[in-house]
């Protein structure tokens, strides 16, 4: 095997109730990467389309992972990376987390697959960590693992993936305008008091027994965020008034999809998600805002190979 070309999927961190731990894998928006074997050691990037981005392997989440990789694995060749981005840098749908973990899960591909994709996430976290400032492993975890997946500790690799409900949908508006994760994560308030935590926590847990129950009340009823959302929601224009048309019409929940700008309404059903889509749609252009608009259902294989030779 000497080139892989993947597609990296887009993911929606939090789900309001689980602050950096929490994370759902998407379908259809994503980058494509193509990695190829050098004779020449190391990595480089040789392009990248569709996003202005550097091709500095030191400075690109992509390059960074692919040298945390290599620096703990004994290859006799190098890589070179091209990247082709579908999902916006700063859009709040995992842009760094599906190019630091399509780097490593390409590379590992091409080497014999030494690496279970669980054991990529610590790779693939040393990208989004320039990218973030934080170690955060709820997108990567999502994109490598797919499905929804929970993260108890990011520092022992603690992460493993959830029951996806087969009738869930998610309607994701990215309004244009670019929201740094590393400036939406210095806006959260520390400490968080007793009353929010005890809010946050009973949600957490009920949201989990929803997915695990199948039970779309109780999914409804505890998919909500006290903590973040009411500081971060101050960043993204008309926020109440897209979770009120939302909520009003058959959404299970209505919140902030990772860092923002981009929300997310889930839904049962991927008829009910692209009804809600056309309404936050007619609303925005109302309003004259630029924005893009994506369906999706949850993807549960996370990154997929398109082509090998
Ligand atoms: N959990 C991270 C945050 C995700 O909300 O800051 C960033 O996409």
């Amino acid at each position: 095997m000497k080139e892989i070309k993947i597609f990296s999927p887009a993911s929606i961190a939090n789900l309001s109730c689980g602050f950096d731990i929490l994370g759902v894998c998407l379908n259809d928006i994503g980058d494509e990467i193509v990695v190829r074997k050098t004779k020449e050691k190391g990595i480089k990037i040789l392009k990248v389309t569709g996003q202005k981005l550097t091709l500095d392997v030191n400075k690109n989440v992509a390059g960074v992972s692919a040298l945390a990789l290599l620096k703990e694995t004994n290859v006799d060749c190098g890589f070179e990376i091209e990247i082709h981005k579908g999902i916006k840098p700063g859009s709040g749908i995992g842009s760094s987390a599906a190019s630091s973990a399509g780097s490593v899960f390409a590379i590992n591909q091409l080497i014999g697959k030494p690496y279970s994709s669980k054991e990529l996430i610590k790779f693939a976290l040393e990208g989004e960590k320039i990218a973030s400032g934080a170690a955060h492993a709820d997108n990567v975890s999502a994109v490598l693992l797919g499905g929804f997946v929970f993260v108890r500790d990011s520092l022992n690799f603690d992460i493993f993936k959830l029951n996806n409900p087969i009738d869930l949908a998610f309607t994701i508006l990215h309004p244009q305008i670019e929201v740094k994760t590393s400036e939406s994560r210095a806006l959260v308030q520390r400490p968080v008091t007793l009353d929010k935590l005890i809010t946050q926590s009973a949600n957490l847990g009920a949201f989990i027994s929803g997915l695990y129950k199948e039970d779309y009340n109780l999914i409804s009823r505890s998919i909500k965020d006290v903590v973040i959302e009411p500081i971060r929601s101050i960043l993204i224009p008309e926020f109440e008034k897209l979770k009120e048309i939302s909520l009003s019409n058959n959404a299970l929940g209505f919140g902030i999809s990772g860092s923002g700008p981009s929300v997310f309404a889930m839904s049962k059903g991927l008829v009910n998600a692209k009804k809600i889509g056309d309404l936050l749609k007619e609303k925005y252009r109302e309003l004259g805002f630029s924005f893009d608009i994506h369906t999706s259902t949850v993807n549960e294989k996370g990154i997929q190979i398109i082509k090998i030779k």
